[in-house]
């Protein structure tokens, strides 16, 4: 077959386009789909890259032809954190592991995971103070590992939460820059170099996630959450997981289960200060439905506007802002023939403001996601969760998790940006701000009910709850 590549940047010779990148990998992006739009071709240090922006090609990779596109190389930098959890394995392997694990996810257990999640936002805002200056991003990491780790693996790490997130954090700016031409890359372990610190950090993960599997074990019983679920699995020989299997499957869910759904908070509550009319539309519809009460998960229906504006969040500040595949055999996209083993690589930041799909793509207003708006104007232009088989196994956790949290959050606080704040957003393997989300707490106006009319059991709620 005629192999001929869509045209690019040619970059400099043998590094190709890896210095603009790394540089500013989000205004290459950008400018690459500004100059060749819909699709683009750019050598990146020894291989060919090709960058497609249409929803029709994010069909195409992950749906329609997800058996010709493989995850393990484009995430080959991850490996030596999370080995081979469910982002990192393929094929029927892939296939098999997620069927494995899926029943963590399935709907009903999601939903009895909703208590626990409203219940450490509470005591996320009870330490807090009106008038404190504070991180937003590193507070909603450790809100989120404590949720992820209790949910999943039933383990209290309140009081560990923040030096494994900073652990987490460490480890995948480090992972982010390998192979990028960095001399921090270079694996040499000592206590200055950022292998080292690397090394450190990663260590400090696996002692935690191997005393889990300790625990848990030594237990002997089944105590209905995910671990338990996995220890008494057996694998595709019929026997038990080993050790590590199990480690790379609990480093994974802990990883891709908690820094995400921080990044998507951070950047809703930074939207929210930016936007005080949708704040307070957002405000009035919590004050209707559940007023001072912990909200629950069957309050959650009787919230739209709430899912619109995470979702609207989602849509400026895709938590994951590119996915990748490699493919095995050639395949045709866009009109072009390319050959197997070329790395196809999709972008939520861009396909989400492309105008062709969106009103106005640039601003936020969450009421495009309404059934009256019904935007965006074709299928696969949102995939903040990628979609087809290797879609994120934790959707319906994060999206009740983003939803309770913010929720709880904010009838107890109005995070307001510090002045002079300069918030841009910096594009590892997730979209963070780069220099943190400094934000002042207000306290929140008091709601029209008294928290001793709430119904402590969620069965009864019917959206508006009645005043004493
Ligand atoms: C707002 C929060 C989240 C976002 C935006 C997000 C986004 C994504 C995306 C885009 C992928 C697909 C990557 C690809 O196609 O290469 C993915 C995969 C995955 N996510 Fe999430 N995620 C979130 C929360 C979670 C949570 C809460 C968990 C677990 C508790 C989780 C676990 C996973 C796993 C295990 C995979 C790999 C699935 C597979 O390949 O079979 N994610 N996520």
């Amino acid at each position: 077959m005629h192999h001929d590549f869509p045209a690019g940047p040619k970059g400099l010779p043998i590094i190709g386009n890896a210095f603009a990148y790394q540089r500013d990998p989000l205004g290459f992006a950008i400018r690459l789909e500004r100059e060749y739009g819909a699709i683009a071709s750019y050598p990146f240090l020894n291989i060919r890259l090709v960058f497609a922006t249409r929803a029709e090609s994010v069909r195409y990779v992950l749906i329609e032809n997800a058996r010709n596109f493989m995850n393990r190389e484009v995430y080959f930098s991850l490996i030596p954190l999370l080995g081979d959890g469910l982002l990192t394995i393929d094929g029927d392997l892939h296939k098999q592991h997620r069927r494995l694990v899926q029943p963590a996810f399935h709907r009903r257990r999601v939903e009895s995971y909703g208590d626990l999640m409203t219940a450490y936002a509470l005591e996320t805002v009870e330490h807090w103070r009106p008038g404190q200056v504070l991180d937003m991003v590193r507070e909603m990491q450790k809100l989120t590992l404590k949720v992820v780790a209790k949910a999943l693996f039933n383990v209290d790490l309140r009081e560990e939460s923040g030096v494994l997130g900073q652990a987490f954090t460490a480890s995948l700016n480090y992972l982010n820059n390998l192979g990028l031409l960095s001399f921090d890359s270079l694996p040499l372990n000592l206590p200055f170099t950022a292998y080292g610190r690397f090394m450190r950090a990663k260590a400090t993960l696996d002692a935690a996630i191997y005393q889990i599997i300790g625990d848990h074990r030594r237990s002997g019983h089944d105590i209905g959450d995910v671990l338990s679920m996995l220890l008494h699995a057996p694998d595709e020989a019929g026997s038990a997981l080993s050790d590590s299997q199990l480690h790379d499957h609990i480093m994974t869910l802990l990883a891709a289960g908690h820094e995400t759904t921080a990044v998507a908070l951070s950047w809703t509550f930074y939207l929210l200060a930016e936007h005080p009319d949708v704040r307070q539309k957002l405000m009035d519809e919590i004050g209707q439905v559940v007023g001072n009460c912990p909200p629950t998960v069957a309050d959650l229906e009787h919230m739209p506007y709430l899912e619109m504006v995470v979702k609207e969040s989602m849509r400026l500040y895709p938590p994951v802002w590119s996915v990748a595949r490699q493919a095995i055999n050639d395949f045709e996209l866009e009109g072009y023939k390319l050959p197997g083993g070329t790395m196809v690589v999709l972008s939520q930041y861009i396909t989400h403001r492309l105008p062709q799909y969106w009103t106005e793509p640039h601003r936020f207003w969450p009421e495009r996601f309404s059934p009256e708006q019904k935007e965006p104007r074709e299928d696969f232009a949102y995939f903040p969760f990628g979609a087809g088989p290797r879609m994120c196994i934790g959707m319906p956790f994060a999206m009740m998790e983003a939803r309770l949290l913010l929720a709880t959050i904010l009838q107890h606080f109005t995070p307001t940006l510090v002045s002079g704040a300069r918030i841009v957003p910096k594009p590892l393997v997730t979209l963070r701000p780069r220099y943190g989300m400094p934000m002042v707490l207000f306290p929140s106006q008091a709601q029209r009910t008294s928290p001793s009319s709430c119904l402590s059991d969620s069965s009864g709620r019917q959206g508006i709850r009645r005043t004493p």
